[in-house]
Parts: structure tokens; sequence; C-alpha cells
């Protein structure tokens, strides 16, 4: 039988955030991982840190997601410090983009209420964007800029997430699917994995993104997560067509280095296959053409989809259960775990350790 302090359900980036924390505060942490580390939407995401581009009015998350794209600059330099690796944050802005006359008062409206919450937030003409970014098509009606809005590298994230967590201490379990949690006496007691083996531990946090629902069930609240695909395209391109990403209505151009540009996403509910269906790509293709007509030269490079896990409450569970001591949930981070992974990995180790929400 093997004893740690904080026993981890998922090897995604959030579950390594929390695993890195926990081990860097003297927990003895482990992973269990059905798959390989880091191998599920964090490999697939886009990396966006896209605090403002993906919130248009005041939603409860908002505050955490400003708190998470801070801390970025920090974690990128102290994970480099501790693992090598770069995780190429980019802190350039976002560009959202309107075609249309009413697409460009939607952005008013957002930018107006973004101003008001005290972040910066510039209205920008047709003519204005094609100054910055010329090979925009001139059709566009106008845009915003998100100028603290930025990007990272995901894959690069989540595993330096994961070296991070190895190098202070955290263990992980690969091909390793946790079956059942033990809970004895109204306390978390430890998990049952594939084979029958017991892993004890006295905490146990359900990061396991889209595949959480079994575990959740003990909260006994009809909480759940559930898939909602995304297929993604990667292109490569000699010539530079935007410096920063451009986004619309969930849709978005994504500058990576080497010349590589990401054009993603679409969005299916509860779509637990992996499969890359030739409609989504076109959809996504003529939406680039039509918005980056260069983008039509470049070579295509790789097509991808990852399942973003989606909550059933349209929020993250980042909680304790209310009746089993040592229980917590951190999943559902739906479009925006990348974003809030650095967040993520703090609250739920103050969670652990009972300290405040703005503590410490
Ligand atoms: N964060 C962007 C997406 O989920 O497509």
């Amino acid at each position: 039988m093997t004893s740690y302090d904080a026993c981890i359900i998922g090897g995604g980036v959030i579950g390594c955030s929390i695993a890195a924390e926990l081990s860097k505060r003297g927990y003895k942490t482990a992973i269990l991982e059905r798959g390989k580390a880091g191998n599920e939407s964090s490999r697939a995401a886009a990396g966006l840190l896209g605090v403002q581009a993906e919130w248009d009015e005041y939603d409860p998350l908002f505050d955490l997601a400003k708190e998470s794209r801070r801390m970025f600059p920090e974690a990128a330099a102290e994970l480099r410090l501790e693992t090598g690796i770069d995780i190429g944050y980019e802190e350039k802005g976002i560009y959202k983009i309107a075609e249309t006359e009413e697409e460009l008062h939607l952005l008013e409206q957002a930018a107006a209420w973004q101003t008001a919450a005290g972040e910066p937030a510039l209205m920008m003409t047709g003519r204005e964007l094609s100054e910055k970014e010329p090979l925009l098509t001139s059709a566009l009606a106008g845009g915003v800029f998100y100028p603290k809005d930025g990007h990272v590298i995901a894959p690069a994230l989540a595993k330096a997430y994961e070296q991070a967590a190895l190098a202070r201490g955290t263990e992980i379990f690969e091909n390793t699917a946790a079956e059942e949690l033990l809970v004895s006496s109204g306390k978390a007691a430890g998990i049952m994995v594939s084979g029958g083996k017991v892993i004890e531990a006295e905490r146990i946090i359900i990061s396991a993104g889209a595949w959480s629902t079994p575990f959740l069930k003990h909260f006994q609240c009809g909480m759940e997560t559930y898939p909602v695909k995304g297929e993604m395209i990667s292109v490569l391109s000699r010539k530079r067509l935007v410096h920063a990403p451009i986004y619309k209505n969930g849709f978005y151009i994504v500058p990576k280095r080497e010349g590589r540009y990401l054009i993603g996403a679409t969005v299916m509910e509860r779509d637990y296959s992996k499969h890359i269906a030739l409609n989504g790509m076109m959809g996504l293709m003529e939406t680039a053409a039509r918005i980056l007509p260069s983008i039509r030269e470049a070579s295509f490079e790789d097509a991808w989809s990852g399942l973003r896990p989606q909550s059933s409450k349209g929020d993250p569970f980042m909680e304790e259960h209310p009746g089993i001591k040592g229980l917590y949930a951190c999943t559902g981070h739906y479009r925006n775990g990348i974003l809030l992974s650095p967040a993520a990995g703090k609250w739920m180790a103050d969670l652990v350790e009972k300290i405040p929400a703005g503590g410490h």
C-alpha cells in the first residue's frame, strides 16, 4: 500500500499545476493519469490567455482569470528556471475583430464594460487595424485591442508543470486509471486504481477534465463535466501573417514561433470522438481565408482535436466537498484551462491549507 498527503486524479495542466504547488508546500503528492500526462485538452489547446477576449461581461471567474493572467510572467520564469522549458509566453495583446456594424456595436459595449472594470480596451477602425496588421482583409468594420491578453505554447506549459511537479517530488503514475474513491468515516481515505491496488491519501483532488463525472458523484448534487470537442489546424508561413492573435466569436488565428499559425476552433458538445471532420476544417479555413486572405498561401501542417471540459454549472468546480473532509474538485475549466492553470494551482493549495482567498 502506498500513502500520500494528496492524490490528484488527472495529469493535465490543472492537475500538474496543483501537484507542483502542493509539492512546493511540502505535501507528498501523487498524480494518477489514465493515459499520458498532458496528452488530452492541455496538448490540444491554442494557449490563449484571453481574459478580455473570452469575457464580454461580468462573470465571477473574470477576477480569477485576471489574477491568473497576472501570474504568467513569474510562472514562465520560474518554470524555465526549474525545468528548462520555455512556455512561449507572449503578451502582445489580442485583437477582437468585427466584420459588420452590428458586431462592432457589440465590441463597443464589451470594450466599455472592460474599461469600466479597469482593463484597457482600445477600439480601432478598420483602417487602424490595417495599419497594425496589414494582411487582414480591408473589409473589416473595426475591432478592439486588448493589450494585456496574450498566449503561451499549451503543450510546453503542460510539460513544464509536469516536470516542475516531478522535480519538486510529485510521483506521476501514468496509464493508471482511478476506479473508485475510498471514503471512510466522512473523510477521504484513498483511491482504488486499475488492478485493485489502493493508493492511500487524506486528500483527493478530482482534476480529470471531461472524465471527472464518475468521481464527482460523491458530491451528490448532480455535478458533472462533459466534453466540448474542438478541432484545430496548424499551418506554416514564411511570410509574417499577423503579430498578435486575431479573435472573432470563438474563432481565432494565433501566431506561434517558427512561422506557425494555429486556426481554431470548432465547438461540438458531448462528442468524445477524436476524429477530425472535413466539415470543421473547411469552416475554419474559410473563415481564416476571409479574414486573412494571405493565409491561403500557407502550408498545411497538422490538424487535431481536443475535448474541452465543460461543467454542468457553466463555471469550474474548485471546491472542497461540504461533507467529506479532504475531497476536492478542480475541474470543468472549459475554454480556459491553460489560462487558469497558475491560479488553479494556488487556489487549490490554499484550499488544502485552509488559507482564505486573497491570503498569503
Ligand atoms: N480557449 C479557446 C478554445 O477553447 O477554443
